[in-house]
C-alpha cells in the first residue's frame, strides 16, 4: 500500500512541482514504485518537466469524467522506468476531494508511494485531500511572505489532525541567507515549527534541466538535496549538509 506524501505551499512559485518532479525521480532511481498526481487544474507542468508533452494521452480530468480508469491514465515517465505520472487536466475541471482521495484508494496497491503535487492556491477540497496524507511536506523559500504562509497553513493541517509534517526549505541561496532576509535556518524553522525533512539549493542547473523536460544533471547540488530527502523518507539517517553556489 502506497505511503501518500502531499506536496504543499501557501504561495505560489515555491517549488512544489519541482519538489514532486526531484522527490518522485530519485525515490524512483532508488527502486521504489511511485506515483506523482498532479492537481494543478488548468496548469500543468510537469509533462514538460519529465520531457513528456507530446506523449500525453490522458490525464485525471479523463478519469474524474468516469472516461478512463486511474491506472491507464497514467504514463510512465521516460527518464526513470519506476516512475509514473497522471497529469493535471489542461483545463479547469470540477473535483470533490472525495474523488482524489477514492482514485489514490483505488490505486494505492501499485505503488509505494503517491506523491500529490498540490498546485497553486489552497481551498477547502486541497485541505480536504491533503489532511488524507500520510506525510505532508510543507514547502517555503526564505521570503518571510513565503514563511508566514507556510506557517499559516502548516497551523491549519495541524488544527484539522495531520501532525506528520515535514518542512522543506527551497531555493536557498547564500546571498539571501544571513544578509538580506533571514538570519539564518534556525529562524524559518521556527517561525513555521515544522520539523526540517531538508533544504534546497537554489540551482540554476536543476531549472534549465527541468524547463527543457531532460534528467536533473548528477553534479546539481539540487539532485543531492532530493536524493537526501528521498533517504530520509525512507528512515535513513542522512546528515544535513546546507551547500549553495
Ligand atoms: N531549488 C530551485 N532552484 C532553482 N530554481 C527552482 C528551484 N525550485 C524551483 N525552481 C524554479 O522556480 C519556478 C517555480 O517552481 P515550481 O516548481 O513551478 O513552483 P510551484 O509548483 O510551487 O508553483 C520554476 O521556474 C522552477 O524551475
Ligand atoms: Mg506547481
Amino acid at each position: 500500500m502506497a505511503k501518500i506524501i502531499a506536496v504543499t505551499s501557501g504561495k505560489g512559485g515555491t517549488g512544489k512541482s519541482t519538489i514532486c518532479a526531484g522527490l518522485g525521480y530519485t525515490l524512483a532511481k532508488q527502486g521504489h514504485r511511485t506515483l506523482i498526481i498532479e492537481l494543478d487544474f488548468g496548469l500543468r507542468c510537469l509533462d514538460i518537466m519529465f520531457g513528456m508533452e507530446n506523449d500525453i494521452k490522458s490525464d485525471l480530468g479523463d478519469v474524474l469524467r468516469g472516461e478512463k480508469q486511474a491506472l491507464d491514465a497514467i504514463g510512465q515517465v521516460p527518464m526513470a522506468s519506476n516512475l509514473n505520472l497522471l497529469c493535471a487536466p489542461k483545463t479547469l475541471t470540477s473535483v470533490t476531494a472525495e474523488q482524489i482521495v477514492e482514485i489514490c484508494r483505488s490505486i494505492k496497491k501499485y505503488f509505494e508511494y503517491i506523491i500529490i503535487d498540490t498546485g497553486a492556491g489552497i481551498n477547502s477540497h486541497v485541505f480536504n485531500i491533503v489532511e488524507q496524507a500520510n506525510l505532508i511536506l510543507v514547502v517555503t523559500t526564505p521570503d518571510p511572505v513565503c514563511i508566514r504562509d507556510a506557517s499559516l497553513m502548516s497551523d491549519e493541517f495541524y488544527n484539522r489532525g495531520n501532525k506528520s509534517q515535514r518542512l522543506i526549505i527551497n531555493k536557498i541561496d547564500k546571498k539571501i541567507i544571513g544578509e538580506a532576509l533571514v538570519n539564518n535556518l534556525d529562524e524559518i524553522i521556527d517561525k513555521i515549527g515544522v520539523q526540517l525533512i531538508g533544504v534546497i539549493p537554489n540551482d540554476f542547473k536543476m531549472t534549465v534541466a527541468t524547463g527543457k523536460g531532460h534528467p536533473i544533471p548528477t553534479d546539481s547540488m539540487a539532485l543531492r538535496a532530493f536524493d537526501a530527502i528521498s533517504k530520509r523518507l525512507l528512515g535513513e539517517y542522512i546528515p544535513l549538509t546546507v551547500k549553495t553556489s
